[in-house]
């Protein structure tokens, strides 16, 4: 058998550092991609002392060229790939900011790294996880990006992003319904990271708990193509 590999995007930090240390913890090779070239050595350095199995690659999802560099760089590295986790993406605005006063500007800065770089990660990588026994595509959602839920919070470009990549995962599983890869949507709940703040409720292990268990659980105990949070499919 082979050794799984995993490719996480945005894995200097929060919820991408601690998946990182969790799958290789559990015996996965993590490709550990970052933007930053120094918090990402450090953040390798930190698994690598441990003994894990990690392999550092820069690259910022918001540029199209990274993307196609990372590709050529892992395919001529690696012949197949397990786990694809698209967990990298910025919410850049404030609470003040509406439709109306939108800066479109920063509204397609985040699509970009938010959508077009995922959709990107799917478009490459996808050949290499045909070549796995048990694929598995994790794209990172938020409540915030949820349309069955009354909102909950401002942030309209980080919020559509989410909904969209919801759309992605859906169609995603439906174009590979034939294959051996299963797709899915995560909401790690409100977690105590950069991004989520000092006052989430949810500590990091929390947060990482449904998306490494979408990565690692039997296939019989998952439906491709659903939206997942506490480890239960949840409306979208
Ligand atoms: N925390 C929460 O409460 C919460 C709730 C719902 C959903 N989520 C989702 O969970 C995921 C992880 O969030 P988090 O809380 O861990 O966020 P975080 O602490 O802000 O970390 C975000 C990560 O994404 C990376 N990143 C951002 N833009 C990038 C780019 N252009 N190219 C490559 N990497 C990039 C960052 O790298 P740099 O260090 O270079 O910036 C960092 O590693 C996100 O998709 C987020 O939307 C989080």
């Amino acid at each position: 058998m082979n050794k799984k590999i995993a490719l996480i995007t945005g894995a200097n930090r929060g919820l991408g550092f601690a998946m990182s240390e969790k799958l290789a913890t559990l015996g996965i090779k993590v490709i550990m991609v970052c933007r930053n070239k120094n918090s990402g050595n450090e953040a390798f350095l930190k698994l690598k002392e441990k003994n894990l199995d990690v392999v550092l690659k820069i690259a910022d999802v918001e540029n199209i060229n990274d993307i196609e560099n990372l590709y050529k760089n892992i395919s001529s590295e690696f012949s197949y790939l397990d786990i694809l986790i698209n967990n990298a993406a910025v919410n850049l605005e404030n609470e003040k900011v509406t439709i109306e006063n939108i800066d479109i500007n920063c509204f397609q800065k985040v699509m970009n790294i938010n959508l077009r770089g995922p959709v990107l990660m799917c478009k490459h990588f996808i050949p290499m996880l045909r070549k796995s026994e048990s694929g598995r595509i994790i794209n990172f959602s938020s409540g915030l990006g949820q349309l069955s839920l009354p909102r909950t919070g401002p942030y309209p470009s980080y919020s559509i992003s989410k909904t969209a990549i919801n759309a992605l995962t859906k169609i995603l599983a439906d174009e590979l319904k034939n294959t051996k890869i299963l797709v899915f949507s995560v909401d790690p709940g409100w977690v105590k990271t950069d991004m989520g703040g000092p006052y989430a409720p949810l500590p990091i292990e929390k947060g990482i708990d449904t998306p490494v268990w979408l990565a690692t659980a039997p296939e019989n105990e998952l439906i491709s193509g659903y939206f997942y949070k506490e480890r239960k499919i949840i409306e979208w």
